[in-house]
């Protein structure tokens, strides 16, 4: 089977972007900054970037470059007994796609909601009993709520229309068209959120440090938790779009510039949503913290009163907010299936079209578990799973088998370097044999003493 490729250079930069660029970045960085010591926050987000996801992220494009297969596939070639790594890393991308699309569905409602703030006053009665239905008394399986449903199996039927069309034509295109529309918007946002009244209030939480935020081990496991999420790396998102380049392509370059671009745009779009949140708390009265949510509940409680508040032209801004986390959260949901997609395909000889229906239709089943009235019970158990259990300790066993099982990672640094015009030096097998495995594991093991002992 001939293996798939992007159509440029650019095309598969924009799609590595897309792929980054999802609901991490404007839905759960800003409540994670604000809950783990705000400014702060920024030292563990960089020591966890330097230390471990760029080199991953590195790593990853240099296995599925070099090796050209998805994850089960190239890990089987480091080492023939760690091809479930592949499969369990793939795994866990395929349960966590389960539950963004239903959080990209309740984007979809929130656009048509925003037309005339149709939540009315009380949004948080809104989102949970109206919208989602988690009323008392129907237990977790109330049944199924059909607000909900609707809009999720549009984009459930979208994502398999994409992903049929294959890399190029589904994925390169979609992003091509996605994430200059959601950066423009995002900027827009931005601008508007800063020239709002109360702006500062707002930028003042996001940056005033709390330095003692620091000496607390789960603070930096969020932080590496926070950047593995947003640079989609540790599961194996990377290894299989590297896997579609050319043969002569320039990894270091664009791995810089998709590392970059992530995050500051995370770190901008934050300005905007900062800003926002800064001028609800000066129209309600009270400080930033009192409108501060959880992830979910920032978009889709606090938001709406944001934009019930809003001076002049509000509809527009709802519809700009929740479009763009339809554009940011669609482009990485594809990334999300497309690991698991080229890896049954390349171990069972699947057509794309058999494989995308397989694996799209087994995630879409399980996300009608959370359109269930209560299902956002579940939500909660799996997020925490992932984020617990799922990315770090992956990324662990990830660098043990390219520096330590495998010994690879100076012939991948080799292979970087004889595709790439920019040059990785000798601190990357340095960084992916000592200090990422020593940081993570000390890491865990610090949470792990705080926990128990
Ligand atoms: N990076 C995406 C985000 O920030 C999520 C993602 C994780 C996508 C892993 C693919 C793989 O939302």
């Amino acid at each position: 089977m001939k293996r798939e490729q992007w159509g440029t250079k650019y095309g598969f930069i924009l799609a590595a972007m897309g792929s980054a660029i999802g609901l991490g970045n404007l839905v759960r960085y800003p409540s994670v900054v604000y809950e783990n010591g705000a400014g702060a926050f920024l030292i563990p987000y960089f020591v966890a970037l330097f230390t471990a996801g760029i080199p991953i992220l590195f790593l990853e494009y240099s296995l599925g470059h070099k090796y050209r297969g998805a994850g089960p596939w190239v890990y089987q070639k480091l080492s023939k007994k760690w091809e479930w790594l592949g499969w369990w890393q793939s795994i866990v991308a395929f349960v966590i796609l389960s539950y963004y699309m239903v959080i990209l569905g309740w984007a979809l409602s929130y656009t048509y909601y925003s037309f005339g703030a149709q939540w009315g006053e009380d949004t948080e009665s809104f989102f949970f009993n109206d919208y989602l239905g988690v009323t008392e008394g129907v237990g977790v399986l109330g049944g199924i709520q059909w607000k909900v449903l609707i809009p999720v199996a549009i984009l459930w039927a979208l994502l398999f229309w994409v992903l049929h069309r294959g890399a190029k034509r589904g994925i390169e295109w979609a992003s091509k068209f996605m994430i200059p529309i959601l950066v423009a918007m995002i900027v827009l946002i931005t601008i508007r959120g800063l020239t709002l009244e109360g702006a500062v209030k707002g930028l003042e939480a996001y940056f005033t440090p709390d330095f003692a935020a620091l000496s607390k081990p789960e603070v930096w496991i969020n932080a590496y938790g926070q950047v593995f999420f947003t640079l989609s790396v540790g599961f194996c998102t990377m290894i299989t779009y590297a896997s579609y380049l050319p043969k002569r392509s320039d990894l270091a370059n664009s791995g810089f510039i998709v590392a970059l671009s992530n995050c500051s745009f995370e770190f901008f779009a934050a300005i905007g949503i900062f800003s926002a949140l800064g001028f609800l708390a000066t129209q309600q009265g009270v400080e930033v913290g009192e409108v501060v949510a959880g992830t979910l509940g920032m978009s889709f409680v606090v938001f709406p009163q944001i934009i019930n508040q809003f001076p002049g032209l509000n509809s527009l801004f709802g519809v700009m907010f929740f479009v763009s986390l339809l554009f940011a959260g669609f482009t990485s949901a594809v990334s999300l299936a497309e690991p698991g997609i080229a890896a049954i395909r390349e171990k069972f000889g699947l057509s794309r079209k058999a494989a995308v229906n397989w694996l799209c239709g087994a995630s879409a089943l399980l996300s009608l578990l959370y359109v269930f009235k209560g299902g956002l019970y579940f939500l909660d158990i799996v997020d925490y799973f992932i984020n617990n259990y799922g990315i770090v300790v992956s990324a662990i066993l990830m660098v043990v088998l390219a520096g330590w099982v495998s010994k690879q990672v100076d012939s991948l640094q080799n292979h970087i370097n004889d595709v790439s015009i920019v040059r990785i030096g000798a601190w990357w097998p340095i960084v992916i044999r000592f200090i990422t495995p020593l940081s993570l594991a000390a890491m865990v093991l610090w949470n792990i003493y705080k926990e128990w002992m």
